[in-house]
């Protein structure tokens, strides 16, 4: 990764009236959490048929609930890294920034940032499939597994968007409208696989955005990236930070 890539694309920031920035899993690998796709990849290890679809939760719920449950247990314990540090800094510094993310580990709020979109859900909390009610959870462990709706005795599910599922149409109209007024979109940390969120540069690019992506690996979206920053967020970030001031 050239230095002028990163001088290149803070002359792009310093110039930028709109920002949006996408995230995905590789933004919280430095903190400590597992990516998907990666060699230590959740998907290499757990078939997400088993665990992240409507159908498994209604074959099996505890077992659904016991691999979330894990989950929790590794994120309670880690901190937002630098990386996140950044972007939520960003977020009073540039006068119309917008933060998306597929991030269920609920790190960028941690870090301060609070005008979030989280496109995934959050894994912090639980849903009344019943009532729609959503709630906040942060016992670790879990008790008792499977979490039951206080209200109604329902089973409560993962405030988490299952393959097979939709997305929550207001937020992803939020993101989009913030992906087609931006002048910059940064794609930060993620394959670029996984659609809709991955559709969100690219209809930035169309809209005529300067896409910049910070990844160590090229994705599906390289090819459309203006600006590609190879190196880990944690430490690109910051670097794009200090060349802004
Ligand atoms: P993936 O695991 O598919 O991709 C992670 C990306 O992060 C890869 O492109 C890595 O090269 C990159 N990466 C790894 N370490 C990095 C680092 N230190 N800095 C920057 N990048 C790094 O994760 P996502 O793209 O987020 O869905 O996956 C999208 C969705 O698929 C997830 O939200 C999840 C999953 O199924 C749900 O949970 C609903």
């Amino acid at each position: 990764m050239a230095f002028d890539g990163i001088r290149q694309a803070a002359a792009v920031l310093r110039g930028a009236r709109r920002i949006a920035v996408l995230t995905g899993a590789g933004i919280s690998a430095e903190s400590g959490v597992p990516t998907f796709r990666g060699p230590d990849g959740l998907w290499r290890k757990f078939r997400a048929e088993d665990l992240a679809t409507p159908e498994a939760f209604a074959r099996d719920p505890v077992l659904v609930w016991e691999w979330y449950d894990w989950r929790r247990g590794i994120i309670a314990k880690v901190a937002p890294n630098p990386g996140h540090v950044v972007l939520a800094r960003w977020e009073t510094r540039f006068p119309n920034f917008t933060l998306i993310t597929q991030n269920v580990d609920g790190l960028h709020a941690l870090a301060g940032s609070r005008r979030l979109l989280e496109l995934h859900g959050n894994i912090w909390k639980t849903r009344c499939p019943d009532e729609g009610r959503v709630a906040e959870n942060r016992d670790v462990p879990l008790s008792p597994i499977p979490p039951r709706c206080a209200s109604c005795g329902g089973l409560l599910r993962p405030h988490i968007v299952w393959f097979g599922e939709g997305l929550d149409q207001d937020i992803l109209r939020q993101a989009f409208a913030a992906c087609a007024q931006a002048d910059v979109v940064l794609a930060v940390g993620t394959s670029a696989l996984v659609h809709p969120a991955a559709s969100l540069p690219l209809a930035a690019a169309e809209s005529g955005a300067t896409v910049i992506e910070i990844n160590p690996d090229p994705t599906p979206l390289t090819p459309h990236a203006d600006i590609s920053l190879r190196g880990k967020a944690g430490e690109i970030l910051p670097r794009l930070a200090a060349a802004l001031d």
